[in-house]
């Protein structure tokens, strides 16, 4: 028992760490920050987040594929091929969550930076031709009501975000003679009563590593008493019923 409880403290420390090392998780950063494009579009993958133990090395996986250890990971020209679900890990970082890239054929999309916006926030709509063509006459629709119209390519600019702005956006526009459309995006703005506190967050993410090393090393100090108690107690139990035993009949 007492050569069992250092390995299992041991053990206990190791997967504290390994906790810890998960709070360092790598994130997938995309440049331009968009998860949707065109085909032909240039895209660049950064993966954000260290892990003070372990070395910089990056490794890219593209549908769980291992594809690549630079440290940015380039899509030039993009291809449907490219589209799914990107993840990566830096050093000794846990795995990012998966970034979802889509790859459209089209001529118009219309980008937004995500979909869920809390209130207030700014939203910032680009509508997004194929190979950058110039688009004119281009109109932005919420639920099918035009919102905004330029004769050359602007983007849609909501200062701050009410409930009024959520539902379904597309832009549309002139490439050359022709008319196209964008497919619709369902923007969501969230309520202020929704939201996480204002201000820092918690530190509950940081501390817990500190904390549970000094609690585990507390559990284990009164373990190993407790166990040198009992270990001695038994000795003498045992030590008693010798003698006991050895003044039987
Ligand atoms: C992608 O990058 C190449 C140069 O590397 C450029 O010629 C091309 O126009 C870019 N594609 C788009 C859609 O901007
Ligand atoms: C594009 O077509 C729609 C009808 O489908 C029309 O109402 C609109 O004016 C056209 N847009 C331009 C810029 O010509």
């Amino acid at each position: 028992m007492r050569q069992l409880l250092p390995s299992t403290a041991l053990l206990l420390l190791v997967s504290a760490g390994t906790q810890a090392a998960n709070l360092t998780k790598a994130v997938v950063v995309l440049e331009p920050p968009y998860n949707r494009i065109l085909t032909l579009d240039n895209v660049t993958l950064k993966c954000q987040g260290t892990y003070p133990l372990g070395d910089n090395s990056t490794q890219w996986l593209h549908n769980g594929t291992l594809i690549s250890n630079q440290a940015s990971y380039f899509i030039k020209a993009a291809s449907v091929e490219n589209s799914g679900e990107y993840r990566c890990r830096k050093g000794l970082s846990e795995l990012s969550d998966p970034v979802q890239l889509e790859v459209h054929m089209g001529w118009l999309l219309l980008w937004a930076p995500r979909q869920v916006f809390q209130e207030g926030e700014p939203i910032r709509l680009r509508c997004h031709s194929w190979k950058n063509k110039p688009v004119r006459n281009v109109q932005y629709f919420q639920n099918g009501k035009s919102k905004k119209f330029s004769y050359g390519n602007s983007d849609f600019h909501i200062p701050a975000a009410t409930s009024k702005h959520s539902g379904s956006y597309f832009c549309r526009g002139l490439i050359g003679k022709k008319n196209e459309s964008s497919e619709p995006v369902d923007i969501i703005i969230q309520g202020k009563s929704c939201t996480a506190p204002e201000g820092p967050a918690p530190p509950g993410h940081q501390i817990p590593f500190s904390l549970v090393m000094v609690l585990l090393f507390a559990v284990d100090t009164g373990l190993y008493f407790a166990v040198q108690r009992d270990l001695h107690k038994s000795m003498r139990d045992w030590k008693n019923s010798k003698v006991s035993w050895k003044q039987g009949p």
